[in-house]
């Protein structure tokens, strides 16, 4: 026998059972507090799709390690070279209409349905929110699937796919189409926004879901909501700037943690 493998071993399936039943208590002190909420928030980042295989912004792979945002997602960068930015958002589309939710997704549908109260934040552009069935969405940096005029802002109907080289105009005031979706320097949507900050404020218990949480406005809506008097949760699998607010940090995958909170959650509102 190898001098020491017997401790290493024992040690190392320690750790993990005593991770594990720390998990497990938390996942039930969550649920035990969920079963008494009446409104139930949760706001999510791009961490939330990493498991379906869409990449997150920063961090080890993320985008902005490797493109720049100025180049390609700021107002200035369409004026300027709107052929490079709508190459850019055609390989982000094909990307995104390629993967599917994942159990995370899946299991804040479900969420939903177990809760009186529910509203999702999402800053995710890639639509499997509502891939995923959840009906009561808003999405603060809009949906890359969709696409308004440069100028009048209205939307646009016309097919999705746009050709870099031939970009096709608005209808009404024959102005290039872009993503709808929110660049860099940009206002959100008021109505959207304001929303988010009414349900932040008025939320029970709120979960911070794979998000750095340092872009603003929705960087804010996790301190809101526990300054008005929500239980925050946050997970993530890495600290952020608001772990320290956060009543539960959950350092796991949301499609992993997720899932345990709805068992249990069923486990408590369900009969028998
Ligand atoms: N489960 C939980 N968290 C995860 C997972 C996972 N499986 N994988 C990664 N994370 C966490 C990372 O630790 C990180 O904190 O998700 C977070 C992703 O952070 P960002 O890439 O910064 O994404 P996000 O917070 O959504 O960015 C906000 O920035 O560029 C803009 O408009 C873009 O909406 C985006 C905004």
């Amino acid at each position: 026998m190898i001098p020491g493998l017997p401790t290493l071993v024992s040690n190392i399936s320690f750790v993990f059972s005593r991770g594990d039943s720390y998990l497990g208590r938390m996942v039930s002190d969550i649920a035990e507090i969920m079963a008494n909420c009446r409104r139930c928030v949760v706001l999510t980042g791009a961490g939330m799709s990493a498991e379906s295989g869409v990449p997150t912004f920063r961090g080890k792979d993320g985008l902005w390690r490797k493109f720049r945002a100025e180049e390609l997602a700021t107002m200035e960068a369409f004026l300027d070279n709107s052929k490079i930015v709508w190459e850019w958002y055609n390989w982000r589309r094909d990307l995104m209409s390629k993967v599917q939710p994942n159990s995370g997704h899946h299991a804040i549908r479900e969420l939903e349905t177990l809760c009186d109260n529910f509203v999702l934040i999402t800053q995710n552009v890639d639509n499997l929110h509502r891939v995923a069935g959840t009906q009561s969405i808003l999405e603060l940096h809009g949906n890359i699937h969709h696409n308004k005029c440069v100028d009048c802002n209205k939307p646009c109907e016309s097919s999705l796919s746009i050709d870099p080289d031939n970009i096709p105009t608005c209808e009404h005031c024959g102005g290039k189409i872009r993503p709808d979706v929110v660049w860099f320097g940009e206002m959100l949507d008021p109505v959207v926004i304001n929303q988010a900050f009414q349900e932040s404020e008025q939320a029970d218990i709120f979960f911070s879901v794979g998000t750095s949480a340092i872009i603003y406005p929705a960087a804010s809506l996790p301190p809101l909501a526990k300054r008005s008097g929500a239980t925050l949760v946050e997970v993530n699998v890495e600290e952020t700037p608001i772990s320290f607010l956060a009543d539960f940090q959950v350092r796991e995958k949301s499609g992993e943690f997720l899932p345990r909170l709805v068992a249990a959650l069923k486990g408590k509102t369900e009969p028998g």
